[in-house]
């Protein structure tokens, strides 16, 4: 029997499926794309609702597979926008109650790790997390995944995303400023930071976001180059990342790093954690970029791993949790 799972916490929902020994498959996913602002948490679940039934026949034709074939239903049970959460969590509880399987809620942000351990082959690693709505550092220490450090304000996804914004670029931001910032150091590859200086993020072991966001509209604003500011943006946060991870590794011993998140598709950011992990004998790992992004394989994976471990979800435990933290689901599964 196949796992199904169900992605929903906020611009993404997305259905993928796991077959009986583990193996995961492509999702068939659909995110909102606002054409001016932000995501609205209503709007995005009227997009999940409207999208729901094409998308999960959809992938289940990718597979070839009835209904009927599917033994479990995984869902993210948290953390993330309330009401995105509760069309996925609907749909779920509905597709259990009607074909009467199993119905397992998982943590989202445990999900993005597992797919990509499970993708990479990596056992132990460090983990840098980086998402929009999440910037952690995490390792796992007596049965659960700890969180040692954080951003204190806004995601990293989610301060591209608005620096974009104000550019009149929309969501999603962080792949356009990818693409700017590259452009400029094609077209100057002899560029320093000099006028591009940023705040440092590094605040410990903690990061934090929204001053640097403040200073990279007031460099556009004052005129530089967006190219030039792009890449002094990335340069400046990536530095910061990379460098709470590498003193996580080195506080762990630890000598694998595994990137995961939306932002973890950027070559920028890969390129500067390989380099870091070499300069320290270490290894790092990147998923394929489908699994970075939200995705409901990821989804499915997990959900596939805990019941196997024995866990499942009853109906009245099934409510969402918006502010579920990585390091409050215990490891079962390895
Ligand atoms: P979470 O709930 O885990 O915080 P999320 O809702 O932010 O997840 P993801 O799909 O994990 O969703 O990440 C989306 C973010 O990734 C967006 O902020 C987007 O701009 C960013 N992103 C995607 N591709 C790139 C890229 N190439 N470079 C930088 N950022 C990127
Ligand atoms: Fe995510």
């Amino acid at each position: 029997m196949w796992t199904l799972g169900i992605e929903s916490t906020a611009h993404t929902l997305s259905f993928g499926l796991i077959d009986k020994n583990g193996i995961p498959f492509p999702s068939s996913t659909s995110t909102i794309k606002p054409e001016k602002g932000g995501i609205h948490p209503r709007e995005a679940a009227d997009h999940h609702k409207a999208a729901a039934s094409e998308l999960l026949a959809s992938a289940l034709a990718s597979q070839s597979l009835s209904p009927l074939d599917i033994g479990a239903i995984a869902y993210s049970q948290g953390p993330g926008l309330g009401p995105c959460l509760r069309v996925g969590a609907s749909i779920a509880r509905g597709l259990a109650a009607k074909f009467d399987v199993p119905l397992i809620g998982v943590n989202h942000c445990v999900a993005h790790i597992e797919i990509g351990r499970q993708q990479c082959g990596c056992d132990d690693p460090v983990l840098l997390y980086v998402s929009g709505g999440n910037t952690q550092v995490i390792a796992r220490l007596e049965g659960k995944y700890r969180v040692l450090g954080e951003t204190l304000d806004i995601g990293i996804g989610n301060m591209l995303d608005k620096f974009a914004r104000a550019q009149g670029i929309p969501f999603p931001g962080g792949p356009v400023i990818e693409k700017l910032a590259k452009k400029w150091i094609d077209d100057n590859p002899n560029a320093t930071m000099e006028g591009l200086e940023l705040p440092y993020a590094v605040r410990g072991m903690d990061l934090a976001f929204s001053g640097v966001l403040t200073a990279a509209l007031r460099l556009v604003n004052s005129g530089k180059p967006l190219e030039a500011v792009c890449w002094s943006l990335q340069e400046h946060v990536f530095s910061a990342c990379v460098e709470v991870a590498e003193r996580a590794l080195a506080h762990t011993g630890k000598t694998e790093l595994l990137l995961g998140g939306g932002v973890a598709c950027n070559t920028r950011l890969r390129t500067m954690c390989t380099l870091m992990c070499e300069e320290r004998e270490a290894t790092s790992f990147a998923p394929p970029r489908m699994y970075c992004i939200d995705n409901g394989t990821m989804i499915g994976l997990l959900g596939h791993l805990e019941m196997g471990a024995g866990r499942v979800t009853e109906f009245d435990k099934s409510a969402i949790d918006q502010y579920l933290r990585t390091d409050q689901t215990p490891i079962i599964w390895a």
